[in-house]
This record gives structure tokens, sequence and C-alpha cells, in this order.
């Protein structure tokens, strides 16, 4: 059976070309240490993670390469910035669509005496920017954070709306770009800090991911993490500079390099062709689906406005059970339940029992998604 993999918003796969080919040539020929050895060969790889950091940096139009920081992923970046951030007495903005990316670390602050404060969106998982700016009016707030979009449904969030009321109120806007990085054309000078992921819409592999963050933001966040940087190394502190003060510890070099890799694809991409080609297929899909009677789509109506994600509410058949046997009878992978954003679902109305998601890659082929189409009318009709 031919397999379709239908779960990119987990993780895109395949990965861009040429990334397992650099990673695997690194390992085998090149996984020096950096900033530590001191050696020709060591500079050599260093060199390498500087071409990802400048890379990143040109990506999201972010002029410091310096200020491009290496972490696990999206869900390391976010918890290190808000923790390093948000102290006792603060307060801080998010939506109702967050992931728990966002809303976990957001509960353990509530726990510290953070005040939490949820704008809620509405039903189809649009916020309305008013909503934003009258919280940042009632009180002075430290920090908003949210998403460039859902990861449920795929409705695109008004973030550049947002930043500029965020820097309007003097509050820091903390963007989490995971669902639309390296599809969207995203200018990290919308947000105070952006932080990505490595392994979704840019092609990189897993285990790599970061954040942007002006010079300006350094003396405001503490470093959630403190070990050796290979610099001031006489000193216990951790340095003042960047990128050195978030960079505790060994990188993911062969996560670096990958991801590097992946960047270089990307570049040599027409600008906007993968967003128009995702918003072709998610559309096919979309059409496909609202033909079928006991199919609800949540979110969006079309296309417009929403990443290539669309959620599907079989309700009153059993989400999880469609979602089994498109794997297991049609070799169609999704993912379904709750999508690690409980609130998400209670806006769009399908908490406790989560949707079917199925989320588009610029790989997926039309022939894929008339396939899935098929087995959806099939699996509904009995
Ligand atoms: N956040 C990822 C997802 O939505 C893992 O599936």
């Amino acid at each position: 059976m031919e397999r379709i993999y239908l779960d990119n918003a987990s993780t895109t796969f395949p990965k861009a070309p040429g990334v397992g080919e650099r990673m695997k040539e690194l390992i085998d020929t090149a996984a020096y240490n950096v900033g530590r050895g001191g050696y020709t060969a060591a500079y050599t790889t260093a060199e390498r993670v500087l071409d990802t950091r400048e890379r990143l940096a040109r990506w999201f139009h972010f002029p410091d390469p310096s200020g491009v920081i290496f972490t696990s992923g999206v869900t390391m970046s976010l918890n290190l910035v808000l923790k390093g951030l948000l102290r006792p007495g603060d307060r801080v903005v998010t939506s109702s669509m967050e992931h728990n990316a966002v809303m976990r670390p957001l509960h353990q602050l509530a726990g510290t005496g953070v005040e939490v404060v949820v704008a809620d969106a509405h039903a189809d998982g649009t916020l309305d920017p008013a909503r934003i700016e009258a919280l940042l009016r009632e009180k002075r707030t430290r920090a908003v954070v949210m998403m460039t979009a859902s990861n449920v449904c795929g409705t695109k969030m008004p973030y550049r709306e947002i930043g500029a009321l965020c820097r309007a109120h003097g509050a820091i806007f903390i963007l989490d770009t995971a669902q639309t990085a390296g599809v969207d054309d995203i200018d990290a000078a919308d947000a105070d800090i952006l932080t990505f992921t490595g392994h979704k819409g840019l092609g990189g592999p897993q285990g790599i991911g970061g954040f942007l963050i002006p010079e300006r933001l350094c003396g405001e966040i503490t470093p959630l993490l403190a070990g050796g940087t290979g610099s001031l190394s006489h000193e216990e502190e951790m340095p003042g500079f960047l990128p050195d003060r978030y960079e505790a510890g060994t990188l993911n070099l062969p996560g670096i390099i990958g991801l590097g890799a992946a960047l270089e694809y990307l570049e040599s991409q027409p600008a906007g062709a993968i967003a128009r080609r995702e918003a072709e297929l998610t559309d096919r899909f979309l059409r496909g689906v609202a033909a079928i009677p006991g199919v609800r789509a949540v979110g969006l109506p079309t296309a417009a406005g929403r990443a290539a994600i669309v959620s599907l509410d079989f309700t009153p058949l059993d989400n999880a059970e469609i979602a089994f046997r498109l794997d297991s009878e049609y070799g169609i992978m999704t993912r379904c339940g709750l999508h690690c954003a409980p609130r998400a679902h209670r806006t769009l109305g399908t908490y406790p029992n989560g949707t079917v998601r199925f989320a588009f890659s610029q790989y997926n082929t039309e022939a894929e998604i008339d396939r899935a189409i098929e087995a959806i009318g099939a699996l509904v009709r009995g």
C-alpha cells in the first residue's frame, strides 16, 4: 500500500533535499566541537555553524546573526524566553488558540505569581486585535505571546497588527512561528523575539530550533540554562553577550548543519512558491471534503488566511477510529485528538473529542489529496 504523509504540522516529511547527506557528512568527517578546540578543523566547523546563523538571520530579515540563538526547538525557546523574562507581579497576555508550548510554561509561571490573561479567539480561530488592544489599555502588560497560525485548524493570527499594538503600549511581543516559518515570509521586525523550530516548514531535522533576540533585550531575559560556553571561562556568571548568553553546553551541531542545508534549499525556491503550492493543495482538499455529508472542517471556510492545515470533525463517528482506519486501510497518516492545544479545541467547539488533522506540505501531490478525499468519503459512508 502506498503511504501518504499528511501529518506535516507535527513535523514535515520528507525533509528538504540534502539535509540527511549534509548531516551524515558532518558526523563522518567534521564533527568537532565549536568554541572549544583551538585547531583549524574546529574553526571550519564553527564557520559552518555561523553560516546557518547567517542564513536564519537573512531568512527572517533580522539584522544581527549573533542574536540567532540555537535551542532544541520552539518549546525550549518559549520556555527560555518566558521564564527568563516574566517575574511575579508581571502580566502576560496570550490567545486561546495557543499550543501547550506556550500554555504550560504560562501555567507554571501563573503559579509563581505572574498574571496570565487569555484573550478568546472566535469559533473559526480568528482573533480580533481590538481584544488585545483592550487588554493592553486595561493594565500595564509586560509581554504578549502568540502563534503565527493555529496548529489545530491553520487559522492565521493577526500578529503584525498585534506587534504594532505591543510597540505602542510598551509590551514585549514574543512570536511562535512553529506552523508558518519556511512557508510564509515572516519579518522579525514584527516581533521583539521570534521563536522558531527547524523541523517543520523550514525542512530541517528534529531537535534544532531557536529564537531571535535583539541585543537590547539581553539584560531583560535571564538565561534558563547556565554552563560552559567556551567564552569567559574564568567567570561563574553567564556571558552577557550574544549568542553565548543563551547557549550553554555543546550545540546540536548535526542539527544546525542539517538546518543550514534546508535553508539553502528554501533560498533556491522562488519567493512565495511553497506557500502558493500548499494553498492549492489545501484548497483542493477543502473543496473535496465540503462535498462529503457528515464531515465538518473547523476554522475558516477556505484556504485564505489559513496555513496548510485542515482539522475535520467526524462526530458522531469516532475521530480516533477514523484516523486509525485512514492509516491501516488507506495508508494515510494524520494526527487526531487535541493536538497539544486543548484550549484551541474549546474555542473551536471540538473539545473533548478533538479532530482528525490533515496537514500538507509542498511535497504532497494532487493525487494524494484526491485519495485522501476518497478515503474519507468511503469511511463516512461506512
Ligand atoms: N505541535 C505539533 C503538532 O501540532 C507537534 O502536531
